[in-house]
């Protein structure tokens, strides 16, 4: 018995295995209730008494031994798996694409409007959103008691020492460049406004405004109407019919509001356009004396005209938002439409 488990003890010893199946086979073969250990432990019944106790503690010995040296092949096997599969990664192979963000709609038609405002001469000015009272209202002849002024349209964020607001709108980036600049002016300011509005699909208490503006010597009506024709035919297309309405400003002298055929309906009238066949697109106007004086421009030499425009209401045209919320709602699903928009 002794002889049978040192020969056994020695074939276990050298047990060599190259492949995961071929380990289960030894398992199998030495450790399996039929395995070869196993059978001595069935005849240790026969062992004299005397013996026993030497035999018994060989063959525990042999079957530790055993389970040892076959999980010791299996590791060494699943060792060289996972080394050969590290020397598999192919560092020079390009990265996984990450996810890419989109611009967002307002800044998409914001860029197509200013480049074709661009393409007329016109450049960019910028101003404060924190603003006062002289730059948003005063200077652009509002009388003291305008009702835009009121507490329900405009944030005031102090009363004294000088009324400080948030500017209602971008017309204020007029008064800073008139203030600065002698003409020629040829300037379109974009820009975020805000107004005390309950919100809703079609108020928000912030938007988004362009506002331009052109001062130069004999400026006339006439110009006025043809780079507004020019800014609506490129973009909403070769099609598109203008017509100006006599409105009020009290920055402009005339006035009026401009309204583009509908580009849903082609002008025949639908739902969107009320039927009408228009949508008003902006309030624009010649400057008014008054204005250029009070920003120290010489009304008797130079004249000019003024427009300003919202940026959602150009994109609720050209995309067709309902909701003014879900500009600022910062939804994926919605701002994943865009991804394709140029
Ligand atoms: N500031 C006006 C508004 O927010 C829009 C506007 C109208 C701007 C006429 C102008 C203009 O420059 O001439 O409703």
């Amino acid at each position: 018995m002794i002889e049978k488990i040192n020969s056994l003890k020695a074939r276990i010893e050298a047990l060599s295995a190259d492949t995961p199946e071929q380990v289960e086979q030894l398992r199998v073969q030495y450790l399996s209730k039929k395995g070869e250990v196993s059978l001595l432990f069935n005849d240790f019944r026969t062992v004299p008494a005397e013996q026993k106790r030497e035999v018994g503690q060989k063959l525990n010995e042999l079957k530790n031994l055993a389970t040892e040296r076959i999980s010791a092949l299996r590791e060494a096997l699943e060792a060289k798996a996972e080394a050969d599969n590290e020397a598999a990664i192919d560092l020079t192979r390009t990265a996984t694409p990450l996810p890419a963000g989109t611009r967002h709609p307002l800044t998409l038609v914001r860029g197509e409007m200013l480049d074709i405002f661009a393409r007329m001469g016109f450049t960019i000015a910028d101003g404060p959103e924190v603003e006062d009272d002289w730059h948003v209202f005063s200077a652009l002849n509002f009388a003291a008691d305008h009702p835009a002024r009121d507490m329900q349209d405009t944030f005031f964020i102090a009363r004294n020492p000088a009324d400080v607001l948030l500017r209602t709108h971008t017309s204020s980036v007029q008064t800073r460049v008139m203030e600065h600049t002698q003409p020629p002016i040829r300037i379109v300011c974009p820009g975020r406004v805000y107004r005390n509005e309950a919100i809703s699909a079609r108020a928000h208490c912030f938007f988004h405004q362009i506002e331009g503006l052109y001062i130069d010597r004999n400026v006339s009506f006439a110009d006025l109407r043809q780079v507004l024709l020019y800014f609506a035919r490129q973009m909403f297309g070769p099609e598109t019919k203008i017509r100006l309405r006599p409105s009020y400003f009290p920055f402009t002298e005339p006035s009026a509001e401009m309204d583009i055929s509908c580009n849903l309906c082609g002008g025949k009238g639908c739902g969107f356009c009320k039927h009408t066949g228009w949508v008003e697109i902006l309030g624009c106007g010649m400057v008014d004396p008054a204005v250029l004086e009070a920003c120290g421009i010489d009304s008797k030499q130079y004249s000019g005209y003024a427009f300003g425009m919202g940026i959602e209401r150009i994109t609720n045209l050209k995309y067709r938002v309902k909701d003014l919320r879900m500009f600022s709602e910062n939804d994926v699903r919605f701002l994943d439409e865009f991804v394709a928009a140029k």
